[in-house]
C-alpha cells in the first residue's frame, strides 16, 4: 500500500476532518505497529515493581511482548519476550523472580542479560557446533526512567525521552512528584478488554473533557457533591465552590504537544477530583502545603483533568489511575490500569486509594462504564459501510490556540476543546509518513511555528 497518500488522505488533522477508516483498516493498523509503536517511548512499568535482581515484569510494546528484567548490578534491561530457537514466548508469569528465563517449548535457556547460557542435548543435536554468543534474547535498546516509570524505544534513533516528552513533562510531574519520595504502585493491575481501536481511549483521554458533564451526567449528579461538599464537614473557603469542576466558573486548559495532550480544570479545592473517598480526600488537603511547595499552586490543584503520553499511556489525577492501552488489532484494546500512590502517603491511604481507584477506574468503574460504552459503540457503528466512509469533525476550538503567560506551557486552548486530539493524529499522521525520526521532528517544528502565529 502506498501509506504516505492513504494515510494524508484520511486525516486533516490541521482542519480537524478524520476519515474512520483510521480506526478499522487493517493494513492502517500494520503500519501503525511498524512506524508509530516501534519508534515511539511506551510505558513498560514501574520501578517499584521490579525492585531486586532477578525481579521481571512483563507487558507489551505494540503487540510485541516485552520482559523487563532488574539486572544484577542494580540496572534494569528489557528483551523481547521470545525465544531465539523457533520463537515461542519466553516468560508466560505476568511478574516474579528469576535466576534464568527457560523456555517452555525445547528448553533453552538465557541468563538475566538475555544471553543464551544452555540449550538441552548441545552435544547430540547440535554436535556442539552452535553459537550460543549470536542467539541472545532481542534487546530493547533504549529504555529510560522518568520519576519511577520505566519506559522503551526500539529506535535508536528516536529523540531522549525528556525531549520526546517536551512540555508534557510538567503535567507528569504534577502527577508523580507531589511528594518527597516519588510514587509507587498500589495492589495489582486491573487488566481487561475493550472492543475499541486504541485511538478512541488515547485521544479522549488526551483532550476530550466534553465529554464529561454528559457521558458522566448520572456520576456527576449522584457523587460529585460529596466530594465537593468537604466530607470533614468543613465550611467551603474563600473562592471555593460545591459545584462540580466544569461549572465552577474558573475554567481550564488544554495543552498539546509532540502529540502529547492534558486537559483540566482550575479548581480551588485540592481534592476536586477524588468523588468518593473521605480519607483520600483529607490526604490531599492535608499534604497540599507541600505538593504546593513543590510543582507550584496550579499543578498542586490540579486534580480534575487528564493526560495522554502519545501514543498509549493515560493518567488520571485525583482516582490516581495511570494506565496504558494496549493495541489489540484495530477493533480492540487490553487496558492495562496501575493505582498510583505517593510512596509516603500512610498505609491506611493508600488502601483508600486502591478502592477509590477501583470504584472510579476499576474495569467496572462507574467512569470507566461510562468512557469505554461510548469507544465500544463507536466502534460497532463503524462496522456499516457507509459509517466508514463518513468523515468525523474533529474542530472544536479550531483557530484559538494560544500560548499563555501564567507557566502553563506549550499550545493551549479553554479546556474544552479538540486542540490537543488535533495535535495527538498530527503527530500520528507524521509519524506514519515520515521515514525517519529527523522528518517527524521537521514536521512537529511547522505545527509549533504557525501555531505560535497564529
Ligand atoms: S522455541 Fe524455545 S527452545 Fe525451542
Ligand atoms: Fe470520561
Amino acid at each position: 500500500m502506498d501509506d504516505k497518500l492513504n494515510v494524508r488522505s484520511l486525516i486533516d488533522a490541521e482542519k480537524g476532518v478524520v476519515k474512520p477508516a483510521i480506526y478499522t483498516d487493517q493494513a492502517i493498523y500494520e503500519l501503525e505497529l511498524e512506524r508509530v509503536f516501534a519508534r515511539s517511548w511506551l510505558f513498560l512499568t514501574h520501578e517499584c515493581l521490579i525492585p531486586k535482581a532477578g525481579d521481571f515484569f512483563t507487558t507489551f510494546m505494540g503487540e510485541d511482548p516485552v520482559i523487563v528484567v532488574r539486572q544484577k548490578d542494580g540496572s534494569v534491561a528489557a528483551f523481547l519476550n521470545q525465544c531465539r530457537h523457533r520463537g515461542m514466548k519466553l516468560c508466560h508469569a505476568e511478574e516474579g523472580n528469576t535466576r534464568a528465563l527457560t523456555c517452555p517449548y525445547h528448553g533453552w535457556s538465557y541468563g538475566l542479560d538475555g544471553e543464551l547460557k544452555s540449550v538441552p542435548l548441545e552435544e547430540e543435536a547440535y554436535r556442539n557446533a552452535l553459537d550460543k554468543s549470536k542467539w541472545g534474547m532481542r534487546k530493547v535498546p533504549r529504555l529510560a526512567v522518568y520519576k519511577g516509570l520505566i519506559f522503551g524505544n526500539w529506535d535508536e534513533s528516536a529523540p531522549g525521552l525528556e525531549d520526546y516528552l517536551g512540555d508534557m513533562a510538567w503535567y507528569l510531574d504534577g502527577f508523580l512528584d507531589r511528594r518527597e519520595g516519588g510514587t509507587e504502585v498500589v495492589g495489582g493491575i486491573h487488566k481487561w478488554v475493550i472492543e475499541c481501536n486504541w485511538k478512541f481511549a488515547a485521544e479522549q483521554f488526551c483532550s476530550d473533557q466534553y465529554h464529561a458533564p454528559y457521558t458522566h451526567g448520572s456520576a456527576v449528579q449522584v457523587l460529585q457533591p460529596v466530594a465537593t461538599n468537604k466530607p470533614d464537614g468543613a465550611p467551603l473557603g474563600e473562592g471555593q465552590t460545591d459545584k462540580p469542576a466544569w461549572a465552577n466558573g474558573l475554567g481550564g486548559v488544554q495543552f498539546s504537544g509532540n502529540g502529547h495532550g492534558s486537559a483540566f480544570f482550575f479548581t480551588e479545592k485540592p481534592d476536586a477530583n477524588v468523588w468518593v473517598d473521605g480519607e483520600v480526600s483529607t490526604y490531599f488537603r492535608e499534604t497540599y502545603a507541600e505538593t504546593e511547595k513543590r510543582v507550584g499552586r496550579v499543578r498542586a490543584l490540579r486534580l480534575a483533568g487528564h493526560n495522554t503520553m502519545f501514543p498509549t499511556l493515560s493518567w488520571l489525577n485525583g482516582t490516581q489511575t495511570l494506565r496504558i492501552w494496549h493495541p489489540r488489532g484495530p477493533n480492540q484494546i487490553e487496558v492495562w490500569a496501575f493505582c498510583i500512590a505517593d510512596k509516603a502517603a500512610p498505609d491506611s491511604v493508600k488502601e483508600a486509594l486502591k478502592k477509590s481507584h477501583a470504584r472510579a477506574f476499576g474495569p467496572a468503574g462507574f467512569l470507566e462504564q461510562d468512557d469505554s460504552e461510548n469507544w465500544v459503540e463507536v466502534q460497532k457503528v463503524l462496522r456499516g459501510h457507509m459509517a466508514k466512509q463518513t468523515e468525523f469533525c474533529m474542530q472544536m476550538g479550531l483557530g484559538f490556540e494560544e500560548r499563555r503567560d501564567d507557566g502553563i506551557p506549550g499550545i493551549t486552548n479553554n479546556t474544552f476543546a479538540e486542540t490537543a486530539a488535533r495535535g495527538f493524529y498530527k503527530r500520528w499522521a507524521d509519524m506514519m509518513t515520515a521515514e525517519s525520526w529527523d522528518e517527524i521532528d521537521a514536521m512537529a517544528g511547522i505545527e509549533l511555528k504557525e501555531a505560535a502565529n497564529a
